[in-house]
């Protein structure tokens, strides 16, 4: 499958100034859109927000996004947790979504990123009574993470549990969490970070839900284990099972599990589906992708870029 190569910072920028955005029920230019200094998502992490991928097609000239309905689905359910309403239904979303990504003329794979937030400019941690925005960016969008094989460490940054912030809900504020893992992780020479819960369960990469091989089962953590409930997760999910034939069980995972598995693999919006081949400096298998983690890697990449006709309807074309 072809990725994007990234533009040079400054051309990126001048066209993202250029590019069109949904802001608060007008297409506008995303320089045009502007939030003050005092905006309450800003200072508190008070917002939700979506990450939807569009693949392009260059034989079918086509670009489709990937599981656009459930994105919003997702976003007006974690929106509840905030107390914060969009006053859009998921058809009305999907509707601006296509119309954005067709203004924006995307001939490449590119991303979509809807946020509901908290916009008073007031002085003051609370969540009711406090007005919300709401918005759609788009970009264009290559690889978030490697999918020829990772190398990954378990992060002395444990996953926020759910008795403390609703863990399963794409919050903003939550993504320190994220950050401070994936940069632990970086900065240590590694590709991206495992986290665990606080009492030592397997939870997640930093943006990414997971999956292990053992004995031909594929094993996930429940949602129970303060995971995000990942849309890419429950589609890898129904490709190995429906049409693998292999067989997949949610039930907590160990550390040590992870350095006796025989595959590891990482699946987001972003990371897609990425096997891992190293994890704390012990090779996972033999140190290269796993023959399972390729079969379904090569099934959802298939289904994401439109070569599979029985997924089609997973796919909204936008052209
Ligand atoms: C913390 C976290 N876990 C898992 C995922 C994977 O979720 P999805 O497949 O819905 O993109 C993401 C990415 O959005 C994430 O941020």
């Amino acid at each position: 499958m072809t990725q994007t190569v990234p533009k040079p910072i400054a051309e990126a920028t001048s066209l993202r100034e250029k590019s069109w955005v949904f802001f608060n029920g007008e297409v506008v230019h995303y320089a045009d859109a502007k939030v003050g200094l005092l905006t309450h998502g800003l200072n508190y992490g008070t917002g939700v927000f979506e990450g939807i991928r569009a693949y392009w097609n260059e034989e079918r000239e086509q670009l489709f996004a990937l599981s656009v309905p459930e994105h919003f689905e997702r976003m007006h359910q974690n929106t509840r947790a905030l107390q914060m309403t969009i006053p859009w239904s998921v058809e009305e979303l999907v509707a601006v979504t296509i119309d954005l990504l067709r203004r924006n003329e995307y001939r490449e794979d590119a991303y979509v990123r809807p946020l509901s937030f908290k916009s008073a400019e007031i002085i003051g941690v609370k969540l009711h009574d406090v007005p919300d925005s709401f918005a759609i960016v788009t970009a264009p969008m290559g690889l978030y993470v490697g999918n020829g094989g990772i190398r990954c460490m378990v992060s002395s940054w444990r996953r926020i549990d759910d008795a403390m912030a609703p863990v399963r809900t794409k919050c903003t504020g939550l993504y320190v969490n994220s950050a401070l893992a994936k940069s632990e992780a970086l900065q240590s020479g590694f590709d991206e970070a495992i986290m665990l819960s606080g009492d030592g369960h397997v939870c997640e990469g930093s943006a990414e839900n997971i999956f292990i091989v053992r004995k031909g089962e594929i094993i996930t953590p429940p949602p129970s284990d303060n995971i995000l409930e990942g849309i890419t997760r429950a589609k890898v999910m129904h490709l190995a099972q429906e049409e693998l034939g292999l067989e997949v069980r949610e039930r907590s995972i160990d550390r040590s599990e992870l350095y006796v598995a025989d595959e590891v693999f990482l699946v987001g919006t972003g990371a897609q589906v990425a096997p891992v081949i190293e994890i704390d400096r012990r090779r996972i298998g033999d140190g290269e992708p796993g023959p399972l983690t390729n079969r379904v890697q090569d099934a959802y990449l298939k289904v994401v870029t439109g070569r599979d006709p029985k997924y089609a309807a997973w796919l909204t074309p936008i052209y």
